[in-house]
């Protein structure tokens, strides 16, 4: 069994001509939070998007407790326990709050749909079991007071959290964050940063990209820099901060609006 939970060995994802992921490697430990940064369209969500099987690499190989997952559906690499929220908040707006962290409950259940349509005992006790852990992860993310309000109706800030809640009711090993932090503001983040480190303390491993430098060198244990796909340099804050290729990197990019 590798020591690794995720490997991406020599990965390249390549758009008509472009290369969105250059040949990239990286090794993401048990229980750590591991940071991806770099600048705007250095090919961070697309990194992402080929580990939780939306894109298929053209090169390389996605190893998940050492085996290769590369090509895998959607889905299936949620069943395995790689759980994600977006760059763009992706929720059910007419939904109430509670709703939408169910909904990703319902990934773990053991349940087959039409246990809905002819309930068993068994359908009961994990239904209730279910709302239990909801109640749970909304306390944990202070929802509470939201939980039968429809999630469009409240603010970013919010909405991030309730994505972020429903991404870890599926119970997931690994975690992983697009700008967690994107449209907050100071006093949102830091309680963001105090929620992902509960997290960690789960027992949850957490894959992050971030542009608030901030957050990113005092949550990360480890990270990779990235620049038009490829590797720039890896290492723990301290020695990717004072790196002059990480420096060079963001020269020129640093007041560019973060994002769509
Ligand atoms: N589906 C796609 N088709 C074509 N090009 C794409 C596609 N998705 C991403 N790209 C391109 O790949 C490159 C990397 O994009 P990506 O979204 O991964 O960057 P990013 O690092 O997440 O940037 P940002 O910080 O702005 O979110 C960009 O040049 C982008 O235009
Ligand atoms: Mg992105």
């Amino acid at each position: 069994m590798s020591q690794y939970l995720l490997e991406i060995k020599n990965v390249s994802k390549f758009f008509s001509g472009l290369t969105a992921i250059d040949a990239l490697n990286l090794k993401v430990k048990k229980g750590q939070i591991y940071g991806i940064i770099g600048p705007n369209g250095a090919g961070k969500t697309t990194l992402f998007n080929c580990i939780t099987g939306i894109y298929t690499p053209e090169e390389g190989e996605i190893l998940w407790n050492g085996k290769e997952i590369k090509g895998t559906a959607p889905d299936k690499i949620a069943a395995l326990g790689i759980l994600r929220t977006f760059q763009t908040i992706r929720l059910f707006a007419e939904m109430s709050v509670a709703e939408n962290i169910m909904s990703g409950r319902h990934i773990k259940s053991n349940q087959k749909w039409y246990n809905g349509i002819i309930p068993t005992p068994a359908y009961y006790k994990d239904e209730k079991y279910n709302w239990e852990k909801v109640g749970e992860y909304m306390e944990l993310f202070g929802l509470s007071e939201y939980a039968t309000t429809p999630a469009g109706d409240l603010s970013y800030g919010v909405q991030r959290k309730i994505e972020m809640a429903r991404a870890l009711a599926a119970e997931p090993e690994l975690l992983i964050l697009d700008e967690p932090a994107a449209g907050l503001n100071e006093n949102e983040t830091k309680e963001l940063a105090e929620i992902i480190r509960k997290i960690q303390d789960m027992g949850v491993t957490i894959m992050m990209i971030e542009h608030d430098m901030d957050m990113v060198m005092s949550l990360c244990e480890y990270m990779t820099v990235i620049n038009f796909g490829a590797w720039i340099c890896d290492g723990i804050p301290e020695h990717v901060q004072d790196n002059p290729a990480v420096i060079e990197a963001y020269i020129g990019v640093e007041d560019e609006d973060e994002d769509e």
